[in-house]
């Protein structure tokens, strides 16, 4: 077995009720395994503002750095989003992670199980068979760039830039990725208009004669957004910068089903992030009903990207897998046809994950 110090930052919201599963389920892998894994927490967001007043803490930082990778929920809380004028936010926290940590490749898996064709409000026609892998850069763009306020508070700026580095480390790991995978890269950019996106085009047409085996594209993002539910078979590995990036991976949460299902894994420098792409969903928070996949499929992530344990990783996929298919559901993946009885809360569904993994 292998020995792994794991941090889990579980944050606010349904982020504390998610990453309970994720946790269980790497520690059920450790035992059935025989893997040593043992388990720090550490807070970020509005639960550390509220006991540090940062969002942040310089000893959660320290524990991320000490630690050979990081599950984490979701931060976020309605005070903030109703109050623009607030200064300390909790999303500066989960910003200032990704910088420190170097943490500049969001990986974002989407992928549909057979068994939620009828979970997503695009047709199963045009769902089946839909395996698209997201890069998001995730330390550049407009959310690091230079912010302004005028004095007289009346204009406002957020600066969009990229170095040439940056494109490069990013779309190498997606060039990568498509080798092997079905050879074909789709860049989105707004390069007919961003001059930050007119170097990201350059970098990446460089880049492609030295992967002549990669079928590479060229999309604008609003063609991109488009197409992505006209006909999402039509993508293989994708390549974009923050902010479309964030933008589009919400939008192809309906390919797979629900923003309950999205895992993500964060890389770069050094320690390995895993996270679901959803936040801490202020309009079911609290009440034990959201879906825990997503946390849990992080933790499959984390075990294949981080630690190379690619068996126990399918091993949690298809306990999830087994799961969908014996008809449990949370509320975000129920359709008309999902009798009452099996569509479950929060706990009750990480509970059949557990139960499957053994
Ligand atoms: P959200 O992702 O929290 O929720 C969007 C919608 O998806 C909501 O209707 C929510 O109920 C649903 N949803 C999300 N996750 C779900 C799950 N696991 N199961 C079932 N349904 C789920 O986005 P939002 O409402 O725009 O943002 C809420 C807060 O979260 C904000 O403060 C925002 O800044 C923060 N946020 C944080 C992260 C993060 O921590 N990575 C990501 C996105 C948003
Ligand atoms: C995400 C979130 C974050 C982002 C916010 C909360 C800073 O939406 O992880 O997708 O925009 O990156
Ligand atoms: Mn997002």
């Amino acid at each position: 077995g292998v020995d792994k110090k794991i941090l889990v930052i579980p944050g606010d919201g349904i982020g504390q009720e998610v990453t309970t599963w994720g946790r269980k389920v790497l520690e059920t892998i450790a035992t059935n395994y025989k893997h040593n894994f043992t388990f720090e927490e550490g807070i970020m967001g509005h639960v550390a503002i509220d006991a540090t007043g940062t969002p942040l803490p310089d000893e959660t930082l320290d524990k991320a750095r000490k630690s050979d990778a990081i599950l984490f929920g979701a931060i976020g809380h309605a005070k903030y989003d109703n109050d623009p004028t607030l200064k300390v936010r909790p999303e500066q926290g989960l910003l200032k992670i990704r910088k420190e940590l170097g943490l500049y490749a969001n990986l974002r898996p989407i992928k549909l199980f057979d068994e939620l064709l009828e979970a997503s409000s695009i047709k199963p026609e045009i769902l089946r068979g839909a395996d698209i892998l997201f890069f998001r850069e995730l330390t550049g763009d407009v959310y690091f760039g230079e912010k302004k306020r005028t004095e007289d508070r009346n204009t406002a700026s957020d600066l969009m830039i990229y170095h040439r580095y940056e494109v490069e480390r990013i779309a190498r790991k997606a060039f990568e990725a498509a080798r092997t995978r079905r050879k074909k890269l789709c860049s989105v950019d707004k390069a007919n208009v961003l001059e930050a996106s007119r170097l990201w085009r350059e970098v990446v047409q460089a880049m492609e004669k030295e992967y002549t085996d990669v079928t590479v594209e060229h999309m604008f993002i609003d063609n991109a957004a488009m197409q992505l539910v006209k006909d999402p078979k039509r993508f293989d590995v994708v390549v974009t910068g923050n902010l479309f990036g964030d933008i589009l991976t919400d939008e192809a949460s309906q390919i797979a089903g629900s923003m309950g299902m999205l895992a993500s894994a964060s890389v770069g420098d050094s320690v390995g992030f895993y996270e679901p792409i959803h936040g801490s969903a202020h309009d079911i928070a609290g009440k034990g009903i959201a879906n825990p996949l997503a946390s849990i499929l992080s933790a499959a992530l984390m075990l294949d990207i981080s630690f190379g344990l690619k068996n126990e990783s399918l091993r949690v996929i298809k306990a999830v897998e087994t799961t969908l298919k014996q008809g449990f559901r949370t509320m975000d993946i129920a359709n008309k046809h999902t009798e009452n009885h099996l569509v479950m809360g929060t706990d009750a569904m990480g509970a059949k994950v557990l139960e499957n993994l053994s």
